[in-house]
């Protein structure tokens, strides 16, 4: 599919302008970066597992109900997705303390808190995502309280489905960001979630022995961050067992055919 002209460039992910409309392509790239651009690398491979971890997921959360940006995947490292007015807010959902909210409240890290706890963050880079109350978010138009109610029961069921998911992988969901945005659909907004579910949006510990399988690996220096992302891809079935990454072979993408207005 022939991509258009660059519409954003963010720190793991390329928009590019889709044939059509009100589609997107959106590029995985293999850089990373951490502690708001401070830390900056470059992994690689990180993007191919990232586009196939993130199609599994939410082509699953799709399947019970909840609507999201994407179309399909069509490559190794491209996803045709809905593009969507983004909504300034990340959504973070905690089962397990740890990051930084045992920092700013001095919280024991690995404490498991007795329900999940949302929290708001302000999408600004030049500020470090601060985070925001509810009430912020209302105060300053970012979202309506329907659209945040909506939002919260759809953080609540994506967290309850993803834990199940990787509880049955041996993997325990300790926490992830979500972004949600808008989209049109004949005339009336329909809020959706508009972004990859990756390592990368998430921490996700081995449940025996708790071992890292995320992108802490690469902001703590702990090393082997393309294993864990592996792993993480290998146990959810995504990649066939002893797989060599760089030997990796994709399926061929298929021709996407648009509707005809
Ligand atoms: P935190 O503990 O650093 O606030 O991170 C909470 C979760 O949100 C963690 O799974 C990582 C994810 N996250 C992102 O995906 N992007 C971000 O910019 C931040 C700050 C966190």
């Amino acid at each position: 599919m022939n991509k258009g002209k660059k519409l954003y460039e963010g720190k793991a992910k390329i928009l590019y302008e889709a044939p059509e409309k009100g589609f997107a392509i959106q590029h995985f790239k293999d850089d990373a970066t951490a502690y708001n651009n401070l830390k900056k690398s470059k992994i690689e491979g990180k993007g191919v597992l990232n586009n196939r971890i993130s199609e599994h997921i939410l082509i699953n959360l799709n399947q019970i109900g909840i609507k999201t940006h994407l179309v399909k995947r069509l490559n190794m490292r491209e996803q045709l997705v809905h593009l969507a007015e983004i909504i300034p807010v990340e959504f973070i959902v905690r089962n397990i303390a740890t990051g930084s909210l045992t920092k700013r409240l001095g919280i024991a890290d690995g404490t498991v808190l007795s329900k999940p706890l949302l929290e708001y963050s302000y999408k600004n880079d030049e500020l470090g995502d601060p985070l925001v109350a509810r009430e912020h978010v209302l105060a300053f138009s970012w979202a309506e309280e329907d659209e945040l109610n909506l939002i919260k029961d759809q953080c609540l069921r994506i967290n309850d489905f993803m834990q199940g998911m990787f509880r049955g992988v041996g993997i325990k969901l300790v926490d992830f960001k979500l972004e949600f945005g808008r989209i049109n659909v004949e005339g009336k907004k329909e809020i959706i979630l508009a972004d990859e579910i990756s390592p990368d949006t998430c921490r996700l510990w081995d449940i025996v022995s708790e071992k890292k399988l995320d992108k802490d690996r690469f902001r703590k220096d702990l090393g082997n961050v393309m294993q864990a992302y592996h792993e993480v891809a290998r146990r959810l079935g995504i990649m066939p067992e002893e797989t060599n990454i760089s030997e990796v072979k994709f399926n061929k993408p298929t021709a996407l055919k648009f509707k005809k207005k």
